[in-house]
């Protein structure tokens, strides 16, 4: 089409297979799809890919306290968590799990690229042993008091009352989470991946154009503190892949799961007749490929997984973009203090797009925390959605079905308010590209002040009740109608279906950012009818 067009993989993190999809991977998957829409609009050759982290021992004890194998319990976990994700009108283009044929494939052939390039290592760690369990037990499965404060009840990594750090070894009277036994500590060999090798590399690489300053800054400060080997192996019972060449060994949940990435677009290729596995991953690939992470994911995709794409001599991703975590009414989500939303609950009271244009008018491509505020939230759905973009349209469609038939004008008059909305474009394409979307609906919304401070000068209303169906009233409704109808383009990725209601209100093929440059004339449409309704404040009564 244009000779610019980009191809690109666009990737979520792999939400875990153990619970309700909450509003914090929401923002994240939001995040990513608008981005997503925005470059499908553009023309871009643009894949969105994702699927489930199915692996690793959270995952293996919910399945045994569920009476389920794990694999039956990631497919119904799986097919719940798609399902409410779908409703926010996310699209992926595959969604598939790190529980398949082609993981375990990319994963065995990386190991062994990794040994191959002598970067795996063996040795022996000391490990809490579950005497009952008959099994070693990660940190967060040994509880005890704490060393230094006393505290009871503290888990094997960290006190939560005084922020001390230890080994679960040197807990206080440590007990097994899973069976209440004392844990013993038990030595076992483990397989390590040689991170430092890898150093010099990942500064270089993270130095370039791939992480945001603050990113960078971050990873400063663990260059600084020096690299450390990283365990890619678990003891036997496991639920994950078993590392080839081991026994009784499997990778470490950690290493499969980006991994993933791969395989779903692997698993996706194999579905799309044309589209060449290899010339997205090979080292020299020409195309581009993006990772959207919240904040407590970055180790794992800025060193790890950099460095093991590296070694095992594939291709890097362009940009690992990083945002910052939901809280609610200013309080991190929490089970306990009644801050904790899942996506279905939200679905049982709200419209997702009202979910899509807040979170986008506080997303900006920083790694703030973005909160949600109720009270805010309503105000800025109902205000600036409702009562600025789409009273455009509310308040002058009518005179087009009531006057001329559904039919719009031939010309634009006023051709100067139609041409400071379309030379807005490549600011806004800008804006989007660097995913400061709260800037995108800034300008938007300033757009919106503008129409409707010259609908309010030409007062069409007063125009059909003086001399009814005029040429006037008919070029001001047409003009009203082509901003709002631009508007709604800049909006699109946004708001996907708002954007399909407008289109079918106003008969046309779905909007695409070259649409901005050709204004729609004497081109019948249907007859209006409301596009989106307010937020009342019983909806959101129980979220105040
Ligand atoms: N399974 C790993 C990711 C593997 S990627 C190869 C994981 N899963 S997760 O379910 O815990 O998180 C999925 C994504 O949601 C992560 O990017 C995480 O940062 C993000 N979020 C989880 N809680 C969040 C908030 N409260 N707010 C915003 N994002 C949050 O990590
Ligand atoms: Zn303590």
């Amino acid at each position: 089409m244009n000779k610019t067009t980009r191809t690109q993989i666009v990737t979520t993190a792999l939400p875990y297979a153990n619970g309700a999809i909450h509003l914090g991977y929401i923002l994240e998957a939001i995040e990513a799809d608008i981005w997503v829409n925005f470059q499908k609009m553009r023309g871009n050759e643009c894949y969105f890919i994702a699927g489930s982290d199915a692996h690793g021992t959270p995952i293996m004890i919910q399945a045994e306290k569920h009476g389920l194998t794990p694999e039956a319990f990631i497919a119904k976990i799986a097919h719940e968590q798609l399902a409410d994700i779908e409703q926010f009108g996310i699209k992926f283009d595959n969604f598939y799990t790190t529980h398949s044929p082609e993981n375990e494939q990319l994963a065995g052939d990386i190991y062994h690229r990794l040994q191959k390039a002598g970067a795996i290592i063996r040795k022996t760690i000391h490990q809490a042993y579950d005497p009952v369990k008959n099994m070693f037990l990660p940190d967060r499965y040994v509880k005890g008091t704490c060393p230094r404060c006393k505290s009871v009840d503290q888990y094997g990594d960290n006190c939560e009352a005084c922020g001390a750090t230890y080994a679960s070894s040197e807990l206080i009277d440590p007990k097994s989470v899973l069976s209440g036994a004392t844990p013993e500590t038990r030595a076992t060999e483990h397989l390590f991946f040689d991170l430092p090798q890898y150093a010099d590399k990942l500064k270089q690489w993270l130095s370039g154009p791939h992480v945001a300053k603050e990113i960078q800054n971050k990873m400063q400060e663990w260059f600084d503190v020096g690299l450390q080997t990283w365990d890619i192996s678990r003891d036997a019972p496991y639920f994950g892949f078993e590392i080839p060449g081991e026994k009784d060994k499997y990778f470490y949940v950690w290493l499969d799961a980006p991994i993933g990435y791969m395989a779903s677009f692997k698993n996706f290729c194999a579905k799309k007749p044309g589209l060449d596995y290899d010339a997205f991953w090979k080292q020299d690939s020409k195309t581009e490929l993006y990772h959207f992470i919240g904040k407590d994911i970055m180790y794992f995709h800025t060193l790890f997984w950099p460095a093991v794409l590296m070694a095992s001599q594939h291709r890097l991703p362009n940009q690992v973009f990083v945002h910052g975590f939901v809280t609610v009414n200013g309080e991190k989500m929490s089970k306990s203090r009644g801050t904790f939303i899942t996506a279905k609950q939200y679905l049982e009271k709200l419209n997702p797009e009202y979910l899509r244009y807040y979170f986008a008018a506080k997303l900006n491509g920083g790694i703030e925390d973005i909160d949600l505020n109720f009270k805010d939230f309503m105000q800025r759905v109902n205000s600036d959605l409702i009562g600025k973009i789409i009273n455009i349209a509310a308040r002058t469609a009518s005179f087009i079905g009531k006057f001329f038939d559904n039919q719009l004008a031939a010309q634009l008059t006023h051709k100067e308010l139609w041409e400071l909305f379309v030379n807005k474009q490549s600011e806004i394409a800008d804006y989007y590209e660097t995913r400061d979307y709260a800037r995108v609906l800034r300008e938007v919304t300033a757009l919106a002040d503008k129409a409707n401070e010259w609908i309010a000068e030409r007062k069409p209303w007063q125009m059909a009740k003086e001399h009814g169906g005029s040429e006037e009233l008919k070029e001001v409704a047409t003009l009203a109608l082509n901003l709002f109808r631009i508007l709604i383009i800049y909006l699109k990725p946004v708001l996907p279906k708002l954007a399909l209601s407008v289109e079918d209100f106003l008969q046309i093929a779905p909007l695409q950012w070259n649409d901005i440059n050709t204004p729609l004339l004497a081109h019948t449409v249907k007859p209006f009818t409301a596009l989106m309704t307010r937020i009342e404040e019983n909806q959101i009564a129980e979220w105040i």
